[in-house]
């Protein structure tokens, strides 16, 4: 009979007591920056798009998806505390949403931020949410409304891989794979930007408010001296009647959120994995508990198996190999009833405790379960014992175990994320379907007190002191999603929430099926 496991915990501790208050206040900043991020450009420039008869851009996304869903928002804070915050989110939204019963991939400009112009973060936030829609087998949904490159960074957007025009690359290759690919057409679409809407599958234009146009006129006067107002040189009637750019034209952004609609409805419903889905049951202990387990100081350590009881269906834990590598704690679980292999770390990882993880993922990959994985890494062990016992031998059948995992990853960073250790628990470059962090949450190569010893230790004592600074700025929450390095910022006590529909969303494509490198013995 296997154990299932739940953690004692006394929540009347005044550790427990202290912590909950930390984090309260850590959260009430957290939602006024996510306030601030949401709100759209200035007022100004919302009264002039809303003067043009257009709705915002979140007012689209409202309309588009079916009433009572859930839309899971992706990389809200991107560029925040950059460029003078002159780009709340980056100035386009991103994320999940349910269209007739189908969860589709939204990428939504915001006219009133910049004329929906493209910094180096809105390119990344585009990019990643196409990434996360061909990973995840989503229909795109492109609500454009856009002057394309911001002109004064093009150095920053224009020519690398992963730069502007892998936007059209990517619609492309998915629609070569089947993904549907659908533009909405409600601003302009100038430049570059006039090929999201050509490379679509489909393509909708408002009437008299759609533009797409390779030049705008103030190009085609100074390149060729020709006069033309902007609907007759690349408008809705000029595209759906006489170009053929586009396919329907709408009446407002209402008719033309109707429309995609009604596209989506007809579009072929593929098959999903099959999984063994339960019931959902809550877990036996309240979510805000959470806050309670949360020390802002992270050289102390989490207890694993207390969150664990509070993010799981009924708070059961069939804990795997529970005495053995036990800085790795491992086990089946269920959220919102979908099954899951759980990865957490309880501190360091040591040789047994990688080789655990690494077992316990190919049970994962055999029994067709995602993964989860709970960060709070400082890295390997270190120290010549450890070394001479092979740990980056065993450290590497982890990390090929997790690059070569061919079932769904999830990544939550609930603590630090240092070094290798990130690698070894599908940090970014591991490509989990998505990563989350938590407001409290650090991610660097190393602590800023260790780096700034590392340079000490080499006899450079002033760059020392700069790099503590450093990297404890560097380090924050704030500062990864401002970049784009994880998908966003999430509230401990959405985490179920957020990660029951990432499962639901894994699902659109079927799972591979196992396959691993050479593991080093
Ligand atoms: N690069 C840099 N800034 C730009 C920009 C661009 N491509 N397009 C617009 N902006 C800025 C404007 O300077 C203005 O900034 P401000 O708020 O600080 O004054 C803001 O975005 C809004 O632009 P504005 O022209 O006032 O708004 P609008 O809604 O009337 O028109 C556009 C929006 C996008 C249609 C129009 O600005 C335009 O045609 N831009 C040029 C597009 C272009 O040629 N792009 C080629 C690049 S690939």
């Amino acid at each position: 009979m296997v154990k299932i496991k739940q953690s004692d915990l006394r929540t009347s501790s005044p550790e427990f007591q202290k912590y909950f208050r930390n984090y309260s206040d850590l959260l009430k900043t957290f939602r006024e920056k996510l306030a601030s991020v949401s709100s759209h450009g200035s007022v100004a420039s919302v009264e002039k798009h809303r003067s043009r008869g257009k709705l915002l851009a979140r007012e689209r996304i409202n309309l588009l998806v079916d009433q009572n869903t859930p839309f899971l928002e992706l990389s809200s804070f991107a560029a925040y505390n950059q460029y003078e915050n002159a780009f709340p989110s980056a100035g386009i939204i991103t994320g999940i949403g349910v269209v007739q019963g189908r969860e589709c991939l939204i990428i939504a400009n915001d006219a009133t931020v910049k004329g929906g112009t493209y910094i180096r973060e809105t390119i990344k936030k585009h990019v990643r949410a196409q990434e996360i829609a061909r990973q995840n087998k989503l229909i795109c949904i492109y609500l454009v409304d856009s002057g394309g490159i911001y002109l004064p960074e093009q150095a920053h957007v224009f020519p690398d891989r992963f730069d502007f025009g892998r936007v059209f690359y990517n619609q492309a290759r998915m629609s070569a794979e089947g993904i549907p690919q659908i533009s909405v057409v409600m601003g302009s679409c100038t430049a570059g930007g006039a090929y999201v809407p050509a490379m679509s599958d489909e393509t909708i234009m408002v009437r008299n408010q759609g533009t797409i146009f390779i030049g705008g006129p103030p190009l085609v006067k100074a390149a060729t001296g020709e006069e033309v107002t902007p609907e007759e040189l690349g408008g809705a009637e000029v595209h759906t009647s006489i170009s053929g750019v586009a396919d329907h034209i709408a009446e407002d952004d209402v008719d033309a959120l109707k429309i995609c609609r009604t596209i989506v409805a007809g579009l072929p419903i593929p098959e999903k994995q099959k999984l063994d889905i339960q019931p959902m049951q809550e877990p036996q202990f309240p979510a805000e508990e959470l806050y309670g387990l949360l020390p802002t100081d992270l050289k102390k350590p989490i207890n694993a198996h207390a969150i664990i009881d509070r993010l799981v269906d009924g708070s059961e834990f069939q804990e795997f190999k529970a005495n053995y590598g036990k800085t790795l704690v491992t086990g089946f679980a269920r959220i919102w009833g979908f099954p899951i292999g759980i990865i957490a770390n309880q501190s360091f990882l040591t040789s047994e405790s990688s080789l655990k993880g690494a077992h316990f993922i190919q049970l994962c990959v055999q029994r067709k379960i995602p993964l989860l994985f709970l960060q709070n890494i400082t890295g390997f062990i270190v120290g010549k014992k450890y070394e001479h016992q092979g740990i980056a031998r065993d450290g590497a059948k982890l990390i090929n175990a997790v690059a070569n995992a061919s079932v769904p990853k999830f990544t939550v960073v609930i603590g630090g994320s240092f070094g290798a250790g990130n690698y070894a628990m599908a940090g970014r470059s591991f490509d989990p379907n998505f990563l989350f962090m938590w407001p409290h949450s650090r991610i660097s190569v190393m602590g800023g007190e260790q780096a700034s010893g590392v340079l000490t230790s080499i006899g450079n004592k002033e760059a020392a002191d700069a790099l503590l600074e450093e990297f404890n700025e560097q380090s924050s929450a704030y500062y990864s999603s401002s970049r784009i390095w994880d998908d966003g910022i999430i509230d401990p006590v959405d985490t179920r929430k957020v990660l029951a529909m990432a499962i639901s969303v894994s699902l659109n494509r079927s799972f591979g099926e196992p396959g691993y490198g050479v593991f080093r013995m």
